[in-house]
């Protein structure tokens, strides 16, 4: 199986070795590749199984049991949708369900090329729900029509001064 685009081996083998002494590297090696990449491409369990000197089974075993990790790259566009209680209490949830009765888009299994969206569970702006980080960018105050704008790839800053307008 080859490793995904935007992947490079030598540069993911450096780092796994560049870590390898550390105690407990398995994990500061997989964030330290999820940084440099975006995600973890499954043929570093190889890599880290010969450098901490795991059985592969271990490595892999590792990698999935953390969901941080993603296996790919991420779509052009990531919303992280935030679906803590206050944000839910701002009509959240509600957002969720109109963004899969009107595009049938659904928060987690959302994932392609073009669109990702995941939950989180609290950015920190909870008087301003329900948020999202778009692209990293903070957005509050989110209605279905600037989400899906947002999921169509609208700038980001669009929606962050329609949400200031409506204070
Ligand atoms: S609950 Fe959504 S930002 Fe805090």
């Amino acid at each position: 199986m080859s490793a995904a685009p935007g992947w490079d081996k030598d540069r993911a083998r450096a780092i796994v070795e560049g870590l390898a002494a550390l105690e407990g590297a398995t994990l500061p090696i997989l964030h330290a590749l999820q940084e440099e990449f975006g995600f973890v491409d499954p043929s570093a369990a190889a890599l880290i199984a010969d450098a901490l000197n795991l059985s592969l089974a271990e490595a892999h075993g590792t990698i999935s049991f953390y969901h941080d990790f993603r296996a790919r790259p991420a779509g052009r566009r990531v919303i992280r949708l935030c679906r803590a209680e206050a944000c839910q209490a701002n009509g959240g949830e509600e957002l969720v369900a109109q963004l899969r009765a009107r595009r049938g888009l659904d928060a987690d299994a959302q994932d392609d090329a073009d669109l990702t969206i995941e939950t989180v569970y609290c950015l920190g702006n909870c008087a301003l729900g329900p948020c999202a980080l778009v692209d990293g960018e903070l957005v509050g105050r989110l209605d279905v029509e600037r989400l899906s704008e947002l999921c169509d790839g609208a700038p980001v800053e669009a929606a962050q001064i329609a949400a200031g307008a409506e204070r």
